[in-house]
């Protein structure tokens, strides 16, 4: 092996920021399948959520995910935090505790130094332990592609799951972290994003949704998702589908990385935002005010992004305030739920 610095995203050849399948492909391949039944299981495929939970006795289920992805970021150790803050965050989206995690590990050990995969899982560790999560194992394979997440499970009460569904009319919507960071993932796979803006992203995305989901346990939450692959319109798609309510969204509210509203306005925009708009664009009107490239960061796929709350609306504005207590600078209320229209989402 040689000394020289190797830039990760360089060595993914597809889309840098956790490429997933297109939405809806994976509902093709599992429409139809004979799944196993049991009663315990109060969260499972039948209905697309954060993660699965597992009902053991009374007090106690069982909250299980699994996220992996090709590094987005050239630095090993933030490359492993942000998987693992990612992988972690939907038990966090369920309202649970994560215990314990695997490594999924998919490595090219002929082409990069295995140095490198420690360093990954040291920056991995280093969430796990933040988050009080001990790793018990993993599995890792030869493969073309270096890719690297957690499998997590945690615990929950059983009547304290929040699902993505039970939005409220009235409820205000909390988001916890700025959208954008596909943008400027694609922009530092291009070599255009400086330092320190690179720096704070990768602060933003290996940051736990730890603190937010312990400060909204004290809070009346109806429902609750974290802001991945789908975009910010795409997650809140699958909240408002089946709510049998409508919501509107006050884009001026939402937290932007400024930087990537300009990119998106260069046509700097990752595939998976256009598969996000074209899936889920349907369910969403456009007031006249919106920007195209707002429309484009609101589609814009996130790694390891904030957590969306629905909450009651008289304790919306203490919410806020106690996130921001927390550090979560820039949680802000940026819509609200609505009896009508049914089951569209409604872009101010
Ligand atoms: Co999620
Ligand atoms: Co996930
Ligand atoms: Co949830």
């Amino acid at each position: 092996m040689t000394n020289e610095i190797i830039r990760l995203t360089q060595t993914v050849k597809g889309a840098g920021c956790a490429a997933k399948l297109a939405p809806g492909a994976l509902d093709k391949a599992l429409c139809g399948l004979d799944l196993p039944v049991d009663a315990n299981l109060l969260v499972g495929l039948a209905q697309a959520d954060d993660a699965g939970v597992y009902k053991v006795s009374d007090d106690i289920a069982l909250v299980q995910t699994l996220d992996f992805f090709p590094p987005m970021v050239d630095d090993p150790y933030s490359f492993g935090q942000i998987a693992a803050a990612n992988a972690l965050s939907d038990i966090y989206a369920m309202g649970g505790i994560p215990k314990t995690a695997m490594n999924i590990v998919a490595f090219p050990s002929k082409t990069l130094d295995i140095s490198i995969l420690r360093t990954i899982i040291e920056g991995g560790l280093s969430k796990m332990r933040e988050a009080g999560v001990v790793l018990v194992g993993g599995h890792t394979v030869e493969d073309s592609e270096l890719k690297y997440g957690l499998s997590v499970t945690g615990y929950i009460h059983p009547d304290r799951i929040l699902t993505k569904k039970n939005l409220q009319t009235g409820d205000r919507l909390i988001l916890t972290k700025p959208v954008g960071t596909g943008i400027i993932s694609t922009a530092i796979k291009a070599g255009l994003a400086g330092q320190a803006l690179t720096d704070r992203v990768i602060l933003a995305m290996s940051t736990l949704n730890r603190e937010a989901a312990l400060t909204m346990e004290a809070f009346q939450v109806h429902a609750c998702t974290d802001i991945t692959g789908f975009g910010f319109l795409g997650h809140l798609a699958e909240m408002v589908v089946d709510s049998g309510r409508g919501v509107r969204i006050t884009s001026a509210n939402i937290p932007m990385y400024h930087e990537a509203l300009e990119w998106a306005a260069m046509g700097l925009i990752p595939a998976g935002a256009y598969n996000n708009k074209n899936f889920r664009g349907s369910f969403i009107d456009f007031g006249a005010d919106v920007t195209q490239r707002v429309q484009d960061l609101l589609f814009d796929p996130q790694t390891s992004g904030g957590l969306l709350i629905a909450v009651a609306a008289a304790e919306a504005d203490r919410l806020v305030y106690a996130l921001k207590a927390k550090g979560i600078d820039c949680a802000a209320i940026v819509g609200e739920v609505v009896d009508e229209p049914v089951e569209r989402i409604i872009v101010e």
